[in-house]
Formats: C-alpha cells, sequence, structure tokens
C-alpha cells in the first residue's frame, strides 16, 4: 500500500530544495524502490499571503493525517511587517506542538570530502559524526507567560518564559540514551543549572533516569555555554548531546558549520510512537531557514533536504537499505567534487569558487541514489 509523504516547501530556498527532493522521490516510485503518494500544502508566508494565515486548517489536518512531512523552510523579509501570531514561523512551530513533535534528531556528519569545507581546521572536524537531541515541544518557545507588555512609566516589558515537565524532560533523555546505545554509548547533557531552575530540574531529571534505565551509558552534565565551546575546540569528544528547545537550537547551527555549512545538517521531529501500531508522527526538516540572501540565485545546497528524506526513510518507512544508499549518494557526489557554493573548499577559497561556480546549480540531481 502507498505511504503517504505530505510535502511543505515553505519560502525561500524551501521550494527549491524540496524540488530535488521531489525528484528523488519520483525516481524512487519509477524504480519501485518505494511507493510514495505525495501531496502538497502551503506554510509560513505562502501560507500567509494565500490564506493570512501560516498554515491553513486544511493542511494542518493533511499534516496530522500523512504518514511522514517534509519540510523546506519558513519566513523572509517579506513577511517582516505580518502580525506576530501569523509570522511565517508560527506555522512551523504549530506543526510542531499540535502533533507533539518532542524529539528533534540533528546529526552532524563531516564527510569525508569535505573536511577542508568547514571553517575549523580539518583535523579538528575529520570524521566527525555527532548527534544532537534537542526537545522541541517546550521550552522558552512555548512557555507562558509570552508577551510584551507596556507598563505604567511607558517602557515595555517583554517576557519569555523557560518551563519544562519532569515528563517533558523524561522522554527527551530516553531517546538520547536509546539513541547512544546504537552509537558511540555517551550521552552529554547540556543545560544551566547554575543560574536556571529548569536546568536544576533538567539535570536532576536526567541523573535519575541515568541511573536506573541507562547505566550502561555513559553521561557528561554539561554547562550549555561550555558545550558551545567545546563544539568547536575539540566537537570529536562528542556523540549524543540532549538539550532543551532553545539551547538546542543554538547549538545545532554552531555544529553545522563543523561539516563545513548549514546547508548540510538535515533533522527528523518524531513524536511518540502509537502504543498499538508503533507508528509515529514526523517531520522531517533541514536545520537551516529559508536563506533570503541567495533565494531565487539556484546555488541552495540541498543536502540538509536530501539527508531530511533520508531520514524520513528511515525512522518513518523502515526504508534502511534506501535510507543508507541515499546518504551513500550524498557522499559520493561530495567525493566527485560536486559541490554548492557554501561548501566550496576553503583551503584556497579563491581558486575553490571559481573552479565550482559554474555546476553550482541542482547539484543533487547527482545524488539520485544508485540500485
Ligand atoms: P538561514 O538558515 O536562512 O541562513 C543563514 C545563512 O546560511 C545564510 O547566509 C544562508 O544563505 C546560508 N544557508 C542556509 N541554508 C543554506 C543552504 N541550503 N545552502 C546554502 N546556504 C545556506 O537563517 P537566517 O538568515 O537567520 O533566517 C532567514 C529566515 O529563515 C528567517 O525568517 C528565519 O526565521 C527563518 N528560519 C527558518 C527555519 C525553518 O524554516 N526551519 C530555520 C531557520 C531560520
Ligand atoms: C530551526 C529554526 C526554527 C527554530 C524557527 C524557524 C522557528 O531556527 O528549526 O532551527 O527556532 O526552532
Ligand atoms: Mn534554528
Amino acid at each position: 500500500m502507498s505511504k503517504n509523504i505530505l510535502l511543505l516547501p515553505g519560502d525561500g530556498i524551501g521550494t527549491e530544495i524540496m524540488a530535488e527532493v521531489e525528484a528523488i522521490i519520483a525516481w524512487m516510485n519509477a524504480a519501485g524502490i518505494a511507493d510514495f503518494a505525495t501531496d502538497k500544502g502551503l506554510v509560513g508566508g505562502a501560507a500567509y499571503d494565500a490564506h493570512k494565515v501560516s498554515i491553513s486548517e486544511e493542511d494542518m489536518a493533511k499534516a496530522t493525517a500523512a504518514d511522514a512531512i517534509l519540510f523546506g523552510a519558513v519566513g523572509g523579509p517579506k513577511w517582516a511587517d505580518v502580525p506576530y501570531e501569523h509570522r511565517p514561523e508560527a506555522g512551523l512551530l504549530r506543526l510542531r506542538k499540535d502533533l507533539d513533535l518532542f524529539a528533534n534528531l540533528r546529526p552532524a556528519i563531516c564527510y569525508p570530502a569535505l573536511a577542508d569545507a568547514s571553517s575549523l581546521k580539518r583535523e579538528v572536524v575529520e570524521g566527525l559524526d555527532i548527534l544532537i537531541v534537542r526537545e522541541l515541544t517546550g521550552g522558552t518557545y512555548f512557555g507562558s507567560p509570552k508577551e510584551i507588555v507596556t507598563l505604567e512609566n511607558g517602557q515595555k516589558r517583554a517576557v519569555d518564559t523557560q518551563v519544562y515537565t519532569t515528563f517533558e524532560i523524561e522522554r527527551i533523555v530516553r531517546v538520547a540514551f536509546e539513541l547512544a546505545r546504537t552509537r558511540n554509548n555517551k550521552v552529554f547533557s547540556a543545560e544551566k543549572h547554575n543560574v536556571m531552575r529548569s536546568g536544576v530540574l533538567w539535570k536532576e531529571v536526567v541523573t535519575r533516569v541515568h541511573a536506573e534505565e541507562y547505566a550502561d551509558v555513559g553521561l557528561e552534565h554539561i554547562l550549555a555555554d561550555n558545550c558551545a565551546m567545546q563544539l568547536v575546540r575539540r566537537p570529536k569528544q562528542f556523540d549524543v548531546i540532549v538539550t532543551d528547545n532553545l539551547f538546542g537550537d543554538i547549538l545545532s547551527d554552531a555544529a553545522a558549520m563543523l561539516t563545513g555549512s548549514l546547508g548540510m545538517l538535515p533533522s527528523a521531529s518524531l513524536g511518540a510512537p502509537d502504543a498499538t501500531t508503533g507508528s509515529r508522527k514526523a517531520l522531517y526538516e533541514p536545520v537551516h531557514g529559508s536563506a533570503p540572501d541567495i533565494t531565487g540565485k539556484g546555488v541552495a545546497n540541498p543536502i540538509a533536504m536530501i539527508g531530511s528524506l533520508a531520514m524520513a526513510l528511515r525512522y518513518s518507512f523502515g526504508m534502511i537499505e534506501a535510507a543508507e544508499k541515499l546518504d551513500g549518494a550524498i557522499a559520493t557526489t561530495l567525493a566527485s567534487g560536486l559541490r554548492t557554493g557554501d561548501i566550496a573548499a576553503r583551503a584556497s577559497p579563491r581558486s575553490a569558487r571559481r573552479r565550482w561556480a559554474p555546476r553550482c546549480s541542482r547539484p543533487s540531481r547527482r545524488a539520485t541514489p544508485e540500485t
């Protein structure tokens, strides 16, 4: 029976990178590797332009019913002045919250061919393979109150609230420990218990869950600011990093540069498995945004989006072999020298740019998996 994938390209380069993934899905269907039925919806600024909301109820219903969602990117200067509740990013936040996609897996892998593409030295990043497990439906993003109030003296007061419950921390750290067991068996838990009550609870819960259920997995607690520094100092010391929504957002952008570019990082946003069917709600999204500065130029790196499709094959459809082939096709393509400008080797930037510039557009055609 065919599986339903909802495509939500969004804004800016979201539509460009989604076109690459659509081509791969069509190829997989034609080759008999998959039987995917795709549908499309609007999210972000595109949805606002059409419906004056960041995602319509109709598209929310499609998202709820889909076997998996592929999400491009949202946002851009065009929507700078829309009402806050309808800003493009609100559509993504609603999808995450309403579908309870609490576990965001953000793998950062430095492909061998890109060891010189990072802004860091080759020896610091070569062979890097880390996984950031970001809590995605709690913390400052969703805590209440969240408001700007005008005070009697005319000043304004803005409030965002960081909130975490035991349940929310338990379920995300279990995901991290489980995944660590399939990797190098080491979890770093990043918070700021030195200044935040939510950090105190986070550390306490992680310590207990570890002792009761995952004593076989290595655990280190690390302050989030130190974690940011260690990520650029000695990133290969990490295996799995579990952290809250806001720290996870920031740490994953930093981790992206270890791989060469923000355009390299895919992600999976997963809900809890259904108790009877085992299936789970899931949305797959690149870590990067709509990149207004390069939109329309045909130079967007599609690898984060293609890697997100590979994660969908793995986590939503159990197509492990196809996922590995697709990841392998990314590695092969990079090894062949084809790449977009953002990951052009930095060893001799000027000559590298000259070399690759003419071939920057639509490189992912070559990333189609081999049979
Ligand atoms: P951004 O990720 O869009 O871009 C940051 C920098 O990285 C830019 O220079 C951009 O050109 C580059 N970049 C990003 N993806 C790339 C790719 N695939 N290939 C080549 N270069 C790439 O972040 P920003 O500029 O801070 O934000 C722009 C808009 O995107 C904002 O409205 C923001 O809210 C939104 N945003 C959306 C998402 C999402 O939809 N998941 C994520 C992050 C930011
Ligand atoms: C991300 C993005 C989003 C976030 C925005 C667009 C809401 O930066 O997915 O990393 O902050 O979570
Ligand atoms: Mn982000």
